[in-house]
C-alpha cells in the first residue's frame, strides 16, 4: 500500500498536508495522534470514501485515485479488508454467516464462502455457529470482524481503533491477532490507535499532527530504551 503527497481538506481545515506512507506485504506501521488530527480520514481518503485534494493512493498493485465509482468499490472489496472499533457485524446472523458475507456478494460459489469462513473461525477461535454474533464477547466478535476482513484475502488491512471498545486483557489477544494473522498472509497493515500496546507491536510507529505524519518520538526513545517499556521489548 502506498500513499503519496496526500492532501485531504475538510471544510475549512487541511487535515492531511501532504502525507507520505508505504506499508509492503507482511509489513504493519501504527498511527497514532491526537483526536481529531485526522487519522480516520486518512483511512476513509486510502479506501477511496473521501476525495483527496490531491495525492495518490496505491492499495494491491492497483492506483485508487482516478477509478470510477464501480472499480473502485471492487478493488475496495477485493484487495482491502477493514476492521473498525465497534466490529460492525450484524448481530442477528451467526458469525460464520458475518465472516461468509463479504465473499459471498463478490459473487464466489456459496460452499467455498462458507468453508473459508470456517477455516478463518476455527484459526481465529470464534464459535461459528449456534450462537447469533450480537452475543458473542467483546473479543470473540472483534476476533470474527478480523476474520470477516480477511476472508477475500485482502492484501492491505486498515484497522480502526480496532480494540478500542475491549479490556486489557482481550485487547491483547485481538491485538496479537490482528499483527501475526497479516504478517502470517502477507498483508499490508495500517492500524489506526490511540493504545500503546497495540502501537508497540507494529513494524513502525508514526504520529499524525498538523497534517504531516512523522515519526512517533516516543517511540523511538522506547525502542532506543527498550527497558524503559516492557511492552517494546
Ligand atoms: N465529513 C466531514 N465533515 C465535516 N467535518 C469532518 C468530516 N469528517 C471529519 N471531519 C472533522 O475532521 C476532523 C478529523 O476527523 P477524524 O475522524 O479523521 O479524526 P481522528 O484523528 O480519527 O480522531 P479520533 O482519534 O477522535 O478518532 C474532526 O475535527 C472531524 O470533526
Ligand atoms: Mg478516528
Amino acid at each position: 500500500m502506498r500513499v503519496e503527497g496526500l492532501r485531504c481538506r475538510v471544510g475549512e481545515r487541511l487535515l492531511l498536508d501532504g502525507v507520505d506512507l508505504a506499508v509492503g506485504p507482511g509489513e504493519s506501521a501504527a498511527v497514532t495522534g491526537p483526536s481529531g488530527s485526522g487519522k480516520s480520514t486518512l483511512l476513509l481518503c486510502i479506501l477511496g470514501l473521501t476525495s483527496p485534494e490531491s495525492g495518490t493512493v496505491t492499495a494491491g498493485g492497483h492506483e485508487l485515485t482516478g477509478l470510477s465509482a464501480r472499480r473502485l468499490a471492487r478493488v475496495r472489496r477485493e484487495s482491502i479488508g477493514t476492521v473498525f472499533q465497534f466490529g460492525e457485524l450484524l448481530p442477528e446472523l451467526t458469525p460464520l454467516e458475518n465472516v461468509a458475507l463479504p465473499a459471498l456478494l463478490s459473487g464466489g460459489p456459496h460452499e467455498d464462502a462458507y468453508r473459508r469462513a470456517a477455516e478463518l473461525l476455527d484459526e481465529l477461535e470464534v464459535p461459528r455457529e449456534g450462537t447469533p454474533t450480537g452475543l458473542l464477547s467483546g473479543g470473540e466478535r472483534q476476533r470474527a470482524a478480523v476474520a470477516r476482513a480477511l476472508i477475500t484475502g485482502p492484501r492491505v488491512l486498515l484497522a480502526d481503533e480496532p480494540t478500542g471498545a475491549l479490556d486489557a486483557r482481550t485487547r491483547e489477544a485481538v491485538a496479537d491477532l490482528l499483527f501475526t494473522v497479516s504478517e502470517r498472509r502477507g498483508c499490508a497493515l495500517l492500524v489506526v490507535t490511540h493504545d500503546p500496546s497495540v502501537a508497540a507491536r507494529a513494524g513502525r510507529v508514526l504520529r499524525l499532527e498538523g497534517g504531516r505524519l512523522t515519526p512517533d518520538p516516543a517511540e523511538r526513545h522506547a525502542r532506543r530504551n527498550p527497558t524503559l517499556d516492557g511492552a517494546t521489548a
